[in-house]
């Protein structure tokens, strides 16, 4: 059975009126929206940033929006950190920043003001080379070797943050002294993704620079 002729009216009165409030009241946020950009005071779109890098004071003029990485590599010519994903999953940009280790690709240089940052190349050369650089040498912690400084890095920081009593995600006892185990390694060094598999073998380096109580001892 039909509605009666007024039931319709109301309904498509309703209707035509909602459809129409909705469009005046998009507009009116529109419009406030741009307003408010409108008015928003504009910022510098660049920094004058002065870090220490690798012992070295260093002073660069970025784009707000430039990452660690991106001053390392680009500005200071600083390629052994590498950018592999750009977004925080692999590791391979991995660097220390005031003692510890973070994914320079997820942090922006203007956030470094004063900081001490190191990077691979801060750490020894071919010619007096750091313990965890020579254990991934003589266990073979690389393939490609694209991963390698992240994974150095990281690893130099895993024997330190375990040293200092820092927990971890499979650490059992939180009462007692860390053990340096296959597992705690495994974990802490999860962020760190090697696409040649070379994990047995980064393994085996971080354990015997752990057992031999060498590494990062002046990070
Ligand atoms: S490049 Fe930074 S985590 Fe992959
Ligand atoms: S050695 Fe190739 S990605 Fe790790």
């Amino acid at each position: 059975m039909s509605p009666p002729i007024d039931f319709v009216i109301r309904r498509r009165t309703f209707l035509a009126g909602t459809a129409a409030g909705a469009l005046a009241a998009g507009l009116t946020t529109q419009a406030q929206a741009q307003s408010q950009t409108a008015k928003s005071p504009a910022g510098p779109d660049t920094t004058t940033v002065r870090l220490t890098v690798n012992g070295t004071a260093q002073e660069v003029t970025v784009d707000n929006r430039t990452t660690l990485l991106d001053v390392l590599r680009e500005d200071l010519k600083l390629t052994g950190t590498k950018k592999g994903c750009d977004h925080g999953q692999c590791g391979a940009c991995t660097c220390t920043v005031n003692g510890s280790r973070v994914n320079s690709c997820l942090s922006l240089a203007v956030m470094h003001e004063g900081d001490e940052v190191e990077t691979i190349e801060g750490i020894g050369t071919p010619q007096a080379m750091d313990p965890m650089q020579t254990a991934f040498v003589k266990f073979d912690g690389f393939q490609c070797g694209y991963c390698t400084p992240g994974q150095i890095q990281s690893a130099r920081a895993v024997i330190e943050e375990i040293r200092a009593g820092i927990p971890s995600h499979v650490t059992g006892d939180l009462n007692s002294e860390i053990q340096i185990t296959d597992e705690e390694i495994r974990e802490r060094m999860s962020g760190n993704i090697c696409r040649c598999g070379a994990y047995a073998n980064i393994l085996a380096a971080i354990t015997e620079v752990a057992e031999q109580g060498t590494a990062g001892e002046d990070i």
